[in-house]
């Protein structure tokens, strides 16, 4: 468990269906993530399974769920995926479910302990992201951890009827450790 202000992170669990399915099929939720289609609960039901057990170096990819670190609550899930041992580089997507959690800081917060989870405890050499051009909370957020623009996929995505530019950002281990050196409090793990 890697806590940060006000968010900690923690492993995924089976038992965290209810939860996720509760707005995973929001529009907006899909809409942002880029599957913009609803999911069944039987097709989560197999997708939690297979990552609740993934291992990034085995299978690619590792979950966390970001609960509220004052209570608890469910916020929304955080994820390593595309993890490259070979090159130490892995992709990153953080998303608040319900869209009364968003805006309150959790999703800035959870982006910082997950760096710091990703360079601090897994050794990457660099983490990337894309998310939609017009997302310009997400691109803020990203920014504000220190993740720099590298280019936009133009026209990639098809949304509402209109194709929309995916941007690739990605922040490199020594620029992050600049930021947050070791020591720095946040991403500190606890027993719980
Ligand atoms: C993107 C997301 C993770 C951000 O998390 P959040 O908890 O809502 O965001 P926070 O409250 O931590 O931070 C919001 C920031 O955006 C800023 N912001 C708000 N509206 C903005 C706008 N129109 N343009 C730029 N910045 C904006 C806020 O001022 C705040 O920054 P500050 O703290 O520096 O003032 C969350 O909204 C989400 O899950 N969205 C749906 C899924 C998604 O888009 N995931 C990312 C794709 S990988």
């Amino acid at each position: 468990m890697y806590s940060g202000d006000s968010v900690c992170l923690r492993a995924l669990e089976v038992s965290d269906l209810d939860d996720i399915m509760k707005h995973y099929n929001n529009w907006e939720l899909r809409r942002q993530t880029g599957v913009p289609v609803p999911k069944s609960r039987r097709l989560m039901e197999t997708w939690i399974e297979k990552a609740s057990l993934a291992n990034p170096w085995k299978n690619g990819m590792v979950y966390f769920v970001i609960v509220d670190k004052k209570n608890d609550e469910f916020l929304g899930v955080a994820r390593f995926f595309g993890v490259k041992s070979a090159h130490n580089r892995a992709r990153l997507s953080v998303s608040i479910y319900d869209s009364q959690h968003r805006s309150k800081g959790y999703g800035k917060d959870a982006v910082r302990v997950m760096l710091w989870i990703g360079f601090h405890v897994l050794g990457f050499h660099s983490i990337n992201l894309d998310t939609m051009e017009d997302n310009l909370i997400a691109i803020h957020i990203f920014e504000e951890a220190g993740f720099k623009r590298v280019g936009i996929l133009r026209e990639t995505e098809l949304v509402d009827g209109k194709h929309i530019g995916l941007l690739y950002m990605d922040i490199l281990r020594d620029e992050f450790m600049e930021k947050y050196p070791s020591g720095t409090v946040i991403g500190e793990s606890s027993t719980d």
